[in-house]
């Protein structure tokens, strides 16, 4: 039986999409279906963390008694969660697909058809990994997500870069089993020391395990 590798360290991780409101009964999302964030908190768990699990709306349950689950909607609810979350924390993997952008003035009445077309103004939301990898202290991990769809390798490496990041994990778009809503997933994982690490196509609970162990690596 090998040993706990993360016995008694605390993780925050993201999962999931985030919806933000155009009005009471619309929103806008995306394809993400939690499965990758989820087998991370497990995986962790079971290596002996605690996690503080904050997740956008994903039809999925915790398993693990150690993960704590925290629910919320809008990447801003994702943020305010975060923040009070990471100092707490001896690191985070940041694996929700938040949105870009959000309605600017979301109505408080449901949006009437009309008989012409229509436009919404949307204003940016933050870079929550950003936000993380600017408060982060020493002894902290903090890991991200990269989906490309061209010159992958060069914009996750600006990307781990850009948000402060101990390593980034790569998705492949070129592959079919890869990605959103599917059981599997082909990463590679990309060090700030310059290693480029290739597995295959695995289930998503093998893949967190790689993620895992690269993550214990860093301890
Ligand atoms: O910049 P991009 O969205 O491609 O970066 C992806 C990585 O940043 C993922 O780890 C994702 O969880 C994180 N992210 C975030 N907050 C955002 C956008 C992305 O934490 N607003």
């Amino acid at each position: 039986d090998e040993k706990k590798k993360l016995l008694n360290k605390h993780f925050l991780v993201t999962a999931g999409p985030t919806y933000e409101k155009i009005d009471p009964v619309r929103f806008i999302g995306n394809f993400s279906s939690g499965k990758m964030g989820f087998a991370l908190a497990e995986e962790l768990a079971q290596q002996g963390a605690r996690v503080s699990l904050v997740c956008g709306p994903v039809s999925l349950q915790v398993q693990h008694p150690n993960i704590e689950r925290i629910d919320v909607v809008s990447a801003e609810e994702m943020k305010q969660a975060a923040l009070e979350i990471f100092p707490q924390t001896d690191g985070a993997v940041m694996c929700a697909a938040v949105a870009d952008y959000r309605p600017k003035f979301p109505a408080t009445e449901k949006i009437k058809r009309q008989n012409s077309d229509m436009t919404i103004e949307l204003e940016a939301n933050d870079d929550i990994a950003a936000c993380l990898g600017q408060m982060k202290k020493e002894g902290q991990v903090l890991v991200g997500f990269a989906l490309e769809t061209r010159d992958e390798q060069a914009n996750a490496l600006k990307k781990m870069k850009r948000k402060n990041l101990d390593f980034i994990v790569l998705n492949s778009l070129q592959d079919k089993g890869a990605g959103f809503g599917v059981d599997t997933n082909k990463i590679s994982i990309l060090t700030k020391d310059n290693k480029a690490i290739d597995f295959q196509l695995k289930m998503k609970t093998e893949v967190a395990c790689d993620i895992v162990d690269q993550l214990a690596s860093c301890f």
